[in-house]
């Protein structure tokens, strides 16, 4: 860390080009605190998406293999965004190099895999965090910060959703999101955001009841190319099975409150759609991810005749936006980009030891991420059960 922080990406499919371009910008978020942040290398075992991606983002190198940046002397921080089922084997070998790491979520592709990589990460002398990027999303924050406030008070109900349409088309080819155990697929793939948001804003779910994982286009053509995201690329005549859920919903018991969650990544029209509402004791607020520099409210004034939200516009003032926008002005608008930004820039101020009180909230932790897995696990066995009730362990 000597002349600054060296920055790596491994993965440069959809969400590591957001990493990659967030480590970018990060520095010239607030005020220039950071120690410079050289950005220098690109893995992806497909050469072409390493090298256009290093190319376009401004890194030094790229190589194909995660290995070259375990072993790199000028990397200090490292982003494993790729394919859930690899993260541990990545993650475990940076860590062992002693590289600090941000691995997307969710942490894994099972729980077995992801216990230990918190074990691992607990005695690793780095720092290791996961990338659940709404954290940082200033209207979430928000919405957050006027339940905790007393403002909103308590949660009662929270109704949220993460609709997605990436496999509403029957033609939309296989792809690693289509394979794994029971609840490795929409659940797993934005049912770990929805969770986790719906903790961050009403705090521990202890149970869950109702699940139910539902796969309702059995088989996808195989590509012909490489599949980026959610990409639709040219497929072949061949079919392979679709083994995980393209639909999930469970019910959900919070410290206080209760709670309904649904996920869909066959939801056509809705690209990218998580939306929720929080009804509180003393009103209620509502989010959507199309609009996100703004939120709703409706503060309870014991007036019939004022019933209903208004339209609150996000800006300087509400979290992460005061002096972190480079034309720092209300109404300049927020979106999904600038959260993976924000979330680099809390994770480079943890890793130079920035005192946390003059710093953006710290990323979750590997014990967060088990957290959220064993969430989508209880999902899984109360769908297997018909719906029964599954306890959730306390956080650690
Ligand atoms: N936080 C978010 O909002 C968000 C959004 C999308 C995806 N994600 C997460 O990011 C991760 C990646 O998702 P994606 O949509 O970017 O996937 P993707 O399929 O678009 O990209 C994955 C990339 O990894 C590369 N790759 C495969 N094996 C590799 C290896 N061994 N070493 C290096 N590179 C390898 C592939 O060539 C590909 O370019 C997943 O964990 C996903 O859940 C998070």
């Amino acid at each position: 860390m000597a002349d600054g922080l060296g920055v790596a990406v491994i993965g440069a499919g959809m969400a590591g080009r957001a990493h990659a371009a967030a480590y970018r910008t990060a520095s010239a978020l607030y005020s220039p605190v950071l120690p410079p942040v050289r950005l220098v290398f690109i893995g992806d075992v497909n050469a072409e998406f390493g090298s256009l991606a290093a190319r376009r983002f401004g890194y030094e190198r790229n190589d194909t293999s995660w290995q070259a940046i375990a072993a790199a002397d000028d990397i200090d921080v490292v982003s494993v965004v790729i394919a859930n089922s690899l993260h541990r084997e990545v993650v475990e070998g940076l860590l062992a190099a002693g590289k600090h790491v941000l691995c997307e979520k969710p942490l894994s592709d099972t729980l077995d895999d992801a216990r230990a990589m918190a074990d691992t990460a607990r005695s690793a002398a780095s720092v290791a965090k996961v990338g659940f990027t709404f954290r940082r999303t200033p209207g979430i924050a928000y919405i957050r910060d006027l339940v905790r406030s007393g403002e909103l008070g308590k949660v009662l109900h929270f109704s949220g959703r993460y609709w997605t349409d990436y496999g509403s088309s029957p033609s939309a080819p296989m792809s690693w999101r289509f394979k794994g155990n029971p609840g490795s697929g929409a659940l797993a793939d934005v049912g770990s955001h929805l969770a986790y948001v719906a903790e961050f804003l009403c705090g521990d779910i202890t149970s869950i009841n109702g699940g139910r994982l539902s796969t309702v286009i059995q088989e996808r053509p195989l590509p012909l190319g490489h599949v980026m995201g959610h990409d639709h690329v040219a497929v072949s005549d061949k079919f392979e099975a679709v083994e995980n859920d393209d639909y999930a919903a469970f019910s959900a018991e919070f410290d206080s409150g209760v709670g309904g969650l649904e996920v869909s990544r066959v939801a056509a029209g809705h690209a990218n759609s998580l939306i929720f509402e929080v009804f509180c004791e003393n009103g209620a607020a509502r989010f959507d991810q199309r609009r996100p520099s703004e939120i709703n409210l409706f503060l309870n004034t014991g007036q019939a005749t004022e019933n209903g939200y208004r339209q609150v516009i996000l800006g300087p003032g509400h979290p992460y936006l005061s002096g972190g926008l480079a034309m720092d002005a209300p109404s300049v608008g927020f979106g999904q980009n600038d959260a993976f930004a924000y979330q680099a820039r809390a994770f480079l101020e943890e890793v130079a030891g920035i005192d946390e009180a003059d710093s953006l909230p710290r990323c979750a932790t590997f014990d967060e991420g088990v957290h959220n897995m064993e969430l989508l696990a209880a999902v899984a066995e109360s769908a297997a059960n018909g719906g029964a009730s599954v306890v959730i362990p306390a956080q650690k």
